[in-house]
């Protein structure tokens, strides 16, 4: 299989070229942000679709804004960016990419270098038969001191931390509570459980990030397809042990089905029938065989219209 090319700052490179100074914020204190991004392959219309681009350019503009750097690209850069990766790369397959913002200068600095690169990889779903997840005894960093909502690289310590916690103690993945207690999120993806018939997650304010999928499953796939609208609240810990079903969401973990917690089975112990019917739905509407919100897919090989105007 062959290596796939890193866009950094306008130019294709090698794994090997695309290095950064050790001497840079982005090394040593991980001074980035960044997005997870998938495109999808649509065999019938041979196409590779971006899903929800300009939301996730947003959001990392979000990011930039309260780590007080910018990168010198407008978003219709951005859009151009991604289908240079994709294109000089001949993707024609699944693919998911971090596309990283960072700062070169050494320290605190705001008004130094930055950079951009986009990186393309291979990586295929996380595990469709359900996780086996604890609620971990690590508890998500607060809003008042490493906010989550900020999607940068130092703060996924958090989640290492947890995540390798869970994996030693026989685990697969690590659920989060939040400095007040209640449920929060896995280390890299939302969580949402099915508690009476009714599909829930915690809300915004709960020390999570603000999910484009939890977004999109919210808006869309969960009233549209299923007829079922998606509960905002906090969580008990106690609540997700009763449960029905829970899983977990976002652009890497797709919709990834979590089948007990703290070792008490979720429903008959199974992937459960409304997480397999909104990961359906999902999936059909990413690759773009469900043909609602064409906004959403941005195709990378035809010529397709991308916003010119968006700010800096
Ligand atoms: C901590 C965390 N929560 C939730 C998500 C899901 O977010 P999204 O749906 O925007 O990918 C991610 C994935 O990036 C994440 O890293």
């Amino acid at each position: 299989m062959s290596e796939l090319k890193i866009w950094m700052n306008g130019t294709l490179k090698s794994q090997a070229e695309a290095v950064l100074p050790v001497n840079s914020a982005a090394v040593f204190y991980g001074t980035n942000v960044f997005e997870g991004l998938r495109a999808y392959w649509n065999p019938a219309e041979e196409e590779l679709f971006c899903f929800r681009l300009q939301e996730h350019f947003a959001r990392i503009r979000e990011s930039m804004k309260m780590n007080r750097f910018t990168i010198p690209y407008s978003d219709a850069d951005l859009y151009e960016a991604v289908r240079e990766t994709l294109r000089g790369n001949q993707v024609r397959e699944d693919i998911h990419m971090h596309m990283v913002a960072y700062v070169l200068g050494t320290g605190t600095d705001a008004t130094g270098p930055t950079g951009l690169y986009i990186n393309p990889r291979r990586r295929g779903r996380v595990d469709a038969q359900g996780l086996k997840c604890c609620i971990s005894s690590w508890v998500r960093t607060s809003d008042n001191a490493i906010p989550i909502r900020l999607k940068s690289g130092p703060n996924y310590q958090n989640g290492r931390l947890a995540t390798l916690q869970a994996k030693a103690d026989g685990y697969d993945a690590a659920i989060f509570l939040n400095s007040h207690g209640h449920v929060a999120e896995g280390s890299g993806a939302t969580f949402m459980m099915v508690r009476k018939g009714k599909i829930v997650t915690p809300s915004l304010t709960g020390d999570i990030l603000e999910s484009i999928t939890r977004e999109t499953l919210i808006e869309d796939v969960a009233p549209r397809v299923l007829g079922m609208e998606i509960v905002e609240r906090e969580i008990d810990r106690t609540e997700v042990y009763v449960a029905e079903e829970a899983f977990f969401c976002g652009s890497g973990y797709e919709i990834t089905p979590i089948t007990s917690i703290d070792r008490f089975p979720l429903g008959d112990g199974k992937v459960g029938p409304i997480t397999q019917r909104l990961s359906d739905a999902y999936m059909a509407l990413v690759r773009g065989t469900d043909k609602k919100h064409p906004e959403w897919r941005t195709a990378t090989y035809r010529s397709a219209a991308v916003p010119t105007a968006a700010g800096k």
